[in-house]
């Protein structure tokens, strides 16, 4: 979402309504993206998912399914979310699945209750399903051993990352999966985008080559060994009938940044869909699922300045400009966790203002809740017009992984949520009270 998105909205007015942080989605930004995805996914053998975690507020999940975008959850409140969105659940048309290592609450319960289709991430996961008498389809999570997320701590493939059944192991899951009455129908890998766009559709090249075996090896020259090594997985599991390559389409978080050549990766998922279904000679399903992509510049985190303050250069180091907010890494997590950049602006600053290095820093009693931050943690102090108590400063492209990884520490309630459609802004979620942050508090004796 561009600054000026939100130039017709009356910010100020908002602000005192509401108070000060909130979020605000753009519809119409949703909505762009939505088409762009339904546009790469038209081809037949083609699925698009949404990985709902990056936001799972009620409106996007609306469009999402009005557009039949099915839904990746991870845990069995994102099902019941995606159920009261309207997702059929069940998996014979597997509209939801329940992508998680670790089974955890009523996960369990969605899958043998419900029927959605599990895609287990850890090998004695199919255990857990047979003791819960779970017998049926299954999907598999696979970490092919290479690839990483927009950051590289975000480590979604290879021997150092958490996720997935390691390639190597994953037959002889399956054959325990058939031993105990499921059956493997669906390959997954998430691996993620890598920190730059090029990078996205290599790790996209080397998993359909994962996938595929070795007649796609023209898509990479550098994974020889480990085409070779997956020439044989499609034909080793009979009952696939759809191959999931994850999500990570990368978003531009900082101006100027390219963005992903939909057209090619679009064609680079008929191919694969082709070459998948020649292959097993029958028609395999290529579904990807992207989350940050859908949601990620819908969004502004909207914070007010509380207060100017410096400190001088010393021994020690600079001295800043630090310029207070109300908002912290409770509002938007990434930066402090990810060192992400967001881009920021000051609400209705003349353009030609002069810029400042500021530090702009939250409430939390944590040295780290500052968003102006570098991978590497350190500060970064951002080129800002010069700011002033009660200015409303905008985080950008807050949509994706922002409230969804918002929390109450502090005991500072989460803020609302206001949703933008038709120059109406509408509010989705209030501030959380005091109420709420101790609703499940008890003292009771087990
Ligand atoms: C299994 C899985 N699928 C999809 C996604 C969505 O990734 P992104 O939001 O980068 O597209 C994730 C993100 O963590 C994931 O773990």
């Amino acid at each position: 979402m561009a600054a000026d998105a939100l130039q017709g909205v009356d910010l100020r007015w908002l602000a005192e309504r509401i108070g000060t942080p909130f979020y605000v989605y753009d519809a119409e930004i949703v909505q762009a993206r939505i088409t762009a995805i339904v546009a790469l996914t038209a081809a037949p053998g083609l699925q698009a998912r949404y990985a709902m975690k990056a936001c799972s507020a009620a409106p996007v999940l609306a469009r999402m399914r009005a557009q039949q975008i099915w839904i990746d959850a991870v845990s069995g409140n994102e099902v019941l979310r995606a159920r009261a969105a309207g997702y059929h659940l069940g998996a014979t048309v597997p509209e939801v699945m329940l992508t998680t290592d670790v089974f955890r609450d009523n996960a369990l319960d969605m899958v043998r209750d419900h029927g959605v289709l599990p895609n287990i991430g850890s090998p004695h996961m199919i255990q857990q399903l047979a003791a819960a008498g779970y017998r049926g389809p299954l999907g598999m999570r696979i970490n092919p051993g290479f690839g990483h997320g927009h950051v590289q701590s975000c480590d979604t493939g290879g021997p150092s990352s958490k996720h997935g059944i390691w390639f190597d192991d994953a037959l002889s899951v399956a054959h325990v999966a058939t031993r105990d009455g499921m059956s493997v129908t669906l390959l997954h890998a998430h691996i993620g985008s890598g920190p730059e766009v090029a990078e996205f559709l290599t790790n996209m090249q080397h998993l359909v080559s994962f996938f595929a075996g070795p007649e796609v090896a023209e898509f990479i020259t550098n994974m020889q060994h480990l085409v070779s090594f997956f020439a044989e997985c499609l034909e080793a599991y009979p009952q696939v009938q759809a191959v999931n390559l994850g999500g990570g389409l990368p978003h531009p978080y900082r101006p100027g940044a390219p963005t992903v050549d939909l057209h090619a990766f679009g064609q680079l998922l008929r191919a694969a869909q082709e070459r998948f279904s020649q292959q097993t000679g029958r028609p395999i399903r290529v579904e990807i699922e992207p989350g940050r992509y859908f949601v990620a510049p819908a969004a502004y985190v909207v914070t007010r300045i509380t207060d100017v303050k410096r400190t001088q250069a010393n021994a020690k180091g600079p001295g800043q400009t630090f310029a207070m907010v109300d908002a912290g890494f409770c509002d938007l997590i990434r930066p402090a966790m990810y060192g992400s950049f967001h881009q920021m602006s000051v609400w209705n600053a003349p353009g030609d203002a002069p810029l400042t290095p500021t530090v702009i820093a939250g409430p939390l009693c944590e040295s780290g809740d500052v968003f102006t931050r570098d991978e590497a943690e350190l500060l970064q102090p951002r080129l800002l017009p010069a700011v002033q108590i009660g200015d409303l400063v905008l985080l950008h492209d807050a949509g994706a992984y922002g409230y969804t990884m918002s929390s109450n520490y502090n005991s500072l309630g989460r803020a609302p949520q206001l949703w933008l459609e038709n120059g109406t802004p509408y509010l989705i979620s209030r501030r959380e009270t005091f109420e709420d942050i101790v609703r499940t508090e008890c003292f009771a004796s087990l």
